[in-house]
C-alpha cells in the first residue's frame, strides 16, 4: 500500500485500469446532499456523461440524486441501475427521434430543449403516443466562463441553446402546442469552473430573464443552472472533496429563486472526478537527445483529456521511493499528442513501475476509445478490493 492506494492487488491485475475509492466518491456524494439540504427546493441530478461506470451509477443513485442524460444510451444505463425516470432530465442539441421515443416511453422528468425544430419533433412524437412531454428550454445565457475554450458552452458562438432573443418565441410556440407542456429554463456555462464569479454571472442573467418572462406573466416552475464546478487537479489528496459549500451558497445567495421554484443543478466533474485514478504500468524507460520518456502501456486511448485539452492530471509512481527524475511521460499510440506530460518529476521510474493518474474519474473511462483497435479499460472499485 502506498499512500492510499492497495498496490499488491493493482499488481495481479492487467493493466491499465480505472480504480474508483468508493469512500471518495461516497464522501462527496455525503458533502453535496448535506449542502444541499440546507436549502428548500435544491434538486440535484448527476450528469451521466462524466462516468457512466455501472458500479459508479449503482452508489450515486443510492445518494438519492436524479440523473441528467444527454443520449438514449445514457438514458438506458440510468435506468439501468436503478435511477427513477422521473429524475431524469434529457438534454442534447441533437437527439434522434428514437431517443425522444426512449424517454417518452419512459416518461422522463423533463426534455431540455434546444431549437424549434426539436421542440416540434417532440410534440409530433409525444400526439403519436397519446402523451404530453414536459419540456424545459435550454437558453444560451451569452456568459463566458474561466475554462478551457473547448469546455464553455455559454458563449453566443457556442451551438448551444436558444438565444436569449428567441426566448420568449419558443416560450409562445410551446403554449400553443398540445403535447408538450413547459416547465422551466435550463442553462449551463461550461465545466472545470472554480471562479464563483462566473456562477454569479449566471445567476444575473437568470435573474434578468425571469423578470422579462414575469413582465409577460409568463411563471416558471423550474430553474435548471447545469454544471460546472471544478475540481483541484493539482492537489487531489488535499482538496479531494470540492467546495460544495460556496458553490450552492452562491447560488442560494445570487439567484433570486420565486417561492414556487425549484431549483436544478446538473454536476458531473464535481461528483466523481477525485474519485477515479487511471493506474498503469511502465513499459519502457528510453532516452531521448535531451530528454527521458516515460512509455507506459496507457494512452490517449484511456485517458483523453490531456490530448485533446492539454488538462494535467497529477502523476505519481506508485512502486518507486528513488530519488525523483524528470520524464516526458507518454502513451504507447501512434499520435504524437498522446502524451501524459512533459518535464514531470516523478520517483526514478523503472519498467514495470505502476504509474497513478490522479483525477481521472470525471470524463476519463467514459472517453476511452478503441483507436488502434486496443481494449477499452476497466474499472474496479476500491470494495471489490477488500
Ligand atoms: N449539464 C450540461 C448541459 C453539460 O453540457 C455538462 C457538461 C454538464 C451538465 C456537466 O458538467 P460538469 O459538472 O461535469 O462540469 N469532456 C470535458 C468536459 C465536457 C463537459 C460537457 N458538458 C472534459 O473532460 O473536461
Amino acid at each position: 500500500m502506498k499512500g492510499i492506494f492497495p498496490i499488491d492487488k493493482f499488481r495481479e491485475l492487467r493493466t491499465p485500469f480505472y480504480y474508483y475509492d468508493t469512500k471518495v466518491l461516497r464522501d462527496t456524494l455525503d458533502a453535496v446532499n448535506k449542502e444541499v439540504a440546507r436549502y428548500e427546493r435544491f434538486d440535484v441530478h448527476y450528469a451521466v456523461k462524466a462516468n457512466a461506470n455501472s458500479k459508479v451509477l449503482t452508489i450515486i443513485r443510492e445518494s438519492g440524486m436524479g440523473a441528467d442524460c444527454v443520449s438514449g444510451g445514457e438514458i438506458r444505463a440510468a435506468v439501468k441501475a436503478g435511477f427513477p425516470a422521473q429524475k431524469i432530465v434529457f438534454a442534447g442539441v441533437g437527439k434522434a427521434d428514437w431517443e425522444i421515443e426512449l424517454g417518452l416511453d419512459y416518461n422522463i422528468f423533463c426534455f431540455n430543449v434546444e431549437s424549434i425544430p426539436e421542440l416540434e419533433v417532440i410534440n409530433e412524437l409525444a400526439a403519436a403516443k397519446g402523451k404530453v412531454a414536459n419540456v424545459a428550454f435550454r437558453i444560451n445565457p451569452n456568459v463566458g466562463a474561466h475554462t478551457h475554450a473547448n469546455i464553455t458552452t455559454g458563449l453566443a458562438e457556442n451551438k448551444f441553446g436558444i438565444s436569449m432573443e428567441d426566448m420568449d418565441k419558443v416560450i409562445d410556440v410551446a403554449q400553443e402546442m398540445k403535447n408538450v407542456n413547459f416547465i422551466g429554463l435550463h442553462f449551463h456555462i461550461g465545466s472545470q469552473i472554480l471562479d464563483m464569479g462566473d456562477f454569479i454571472a449566471l445567476c444575473n442573467r437568470v435573474n434578468e430573464l425571469q423578470d422579462r418572462l414575469e413582465a409577460r406573466q409568463i411563471f416558471v416552475k423550474h430553474i435548471n443552472v447545469g454544471g460546472g464546478l471544478g475540481i483541484d487537479y493539482d492537489h487531489p489528496n488535499r482538496q479531494s472533496i470540492p467546495d460544495f459549500k460556496s458553490y450552492f451558497s452562491t447560488y442560494a445567495g445570487q439567484l433570486k429563486l420565486r417561492p414556487h421554484q425549484t431549483l436544478h443543478f446538473e454536476l458531473g466533474r464535481a461528483v466523481v472526478g477525485q474519485c477515479g485514478t487511471l493506474i498503469s504500468k511502465v513499459l519502457y524507460v528510453k532516452q531521448g537527445v535531451n530528454k527521458k520518456f516515460a512509455i507506459l502501456d496507457a494512452g490517449m486511448t484511456d485517458l483523453i483529456r490531456p490530448a485533446l485539452y492539454q488538462a494535467h492530471h497529477k502523476m505519481e509512481n506508485l512502486t518507486s521511493d528513488e530519488t525523483m527524475q524528470t520524464y516526458d511521460v507518454v502513451g504507447p499510440i501512434c499520435e504524437s499528442s498522446d502524451v501524459f506530460g512533459k518535464a514531470i518529476d516523478l520517483n526514478k521510474v523503472k519498467r514495470g513501475d505502476l504509474i497513478a493518474l490522479r483525477s481521472a474519474g470525471a470524463y476519463g473511462e467514459i472517453m476511452a476509445s478503441g483507436y488502434n483497435c486496443r481494449e477499452l479499460p476497466k474499472g474496479y472499485l476500491s470494495d471489490e478490493f477488500v
